[in-house]
């Protein structure tokens, strides 16, 4: 096989940018030459010139281009991160939420750059509690991501001890709920009702004007995502976001991410430990 050269490198980079919106640097620091490399020779290509030209046919969907983020992306995620955002959506959030629709309108929810699925199957089993407690709560989950290795595994549901962490089990005992059975080892095969709750897409947040999907939304997650994007995409989809969600929706995001310097659109709710932006009540 022949050797990446700087140039192929840098093409690559700019390639994944525009898929994605991805900024390399940012997701893998070590190793990406010989990532790309594997994902060459996974594709029979033994030229770097003859793999771009297989990259560069992406327009909407590509499966080298896929291939390759799964393989250069890490996506850390695990059940109940950042409680206090759950807590908040049970305790406070959902109670206006659904008063205020006098229980007639089903929350919708997303969850946007969902991973394995650890996050949307976090929040089917905290609105399948709220729902326990209050019957009239209608309700529909929606989760996508760009990287169908990660929705394969999403679909199978089985979590390892990674996944499962310490918070589980306290949301667990608090909603009176099981995620599902677990084996010997420790793993968990989330079970058929909660798996059911769950619509599972594919999702590319590059392609901001095919986010339309998610028009009517009340909560949107889309933690851990935005590190990854620039300045420009992380506005367009504030300003999306904003668009999409109903008076009094809630976007979350990770721990590390904010829209302050970027969208001055939300009202920042601050709940425990969390924020939350949301879209004043009252606007349509
Ligand atoms: C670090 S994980 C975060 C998972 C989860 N949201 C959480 O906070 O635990 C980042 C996820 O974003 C996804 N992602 C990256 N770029 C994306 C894009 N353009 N569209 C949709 N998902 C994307 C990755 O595939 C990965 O699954």
């Amino acid at each position: 096989m022949m050797n990446l050269e700087k140039k192929h490198i840098d093409r690559i980079r700019e390639l994944v940018h525009s898929y994605s919106g991805i900024i390399l640097e940012r997701v893998a620091t070590r190793n990406i030459d010989k990532k790309i490399q594997s994902q060459m020779k996974h594709f029979g290509m033994i030229k770097p010139d003859d793999y771009i030209l297989i990259l560069e046919e992406y327009e909407h969907d590509n499966k080298a281009m896929d291939e390759l983020i799964a393989e250069l992306t890490v996506s850390e995620s695990y059940f109940f991160r950042n409680p206090d955002q759950f807590e908040y959506i049970v305790e406070s959030l959902l109670p206006e939420l659904y008063q205020h629709s006098n229980w007639k309108i089903p929350a919708r929810t997303w969850s946007a750059g969902c991973s394995r699925g650890e996050e949307a199957y976090s929040l089917a089993m905290t609105m399948l509690h709220f729902q326990q407690e209050n019957p009239k709560a209608r309700f529909s989950i929606n989760a996508g991501d760009i990287n169908s290795k990660n929705l394969g595994a999403a679909r199978e549901a089985v979590y390892n001890k990674r996944s499962l962490r310490e918070k589980l089990p306290l949301f667990e005992k608090q909603f009176g709920l099981k995620l599902g059975e677990r084996n010997e080892n420790g793993d968990c095969t989330v079970s058929d009702e909660i798996k059911s709750l769950v619509t599972l897409q594919k999702l590319n947040l590059k392609n901001v004007r095919g986010l339309n999907c998610l028009a009517g939304s009340d909560i949107v997650f889309c933690r851990n995502v935005l590190i990854y994007f620039d300045e420009q995409l992380r506005t367009q989809l504030a300003e999306k976001f904003y668009q999409c969600l109903n008076p009094g929706g809630v976007v979350f995001l990770g721990e590390s991410e904010c829209f302050s310097g970027i969208s001055n659109l939300f009202e920042l709710v601050s709940y425990k430990k969390c924020y939350a932006y949301r879209k004043p009540l009252g606007i349509r």
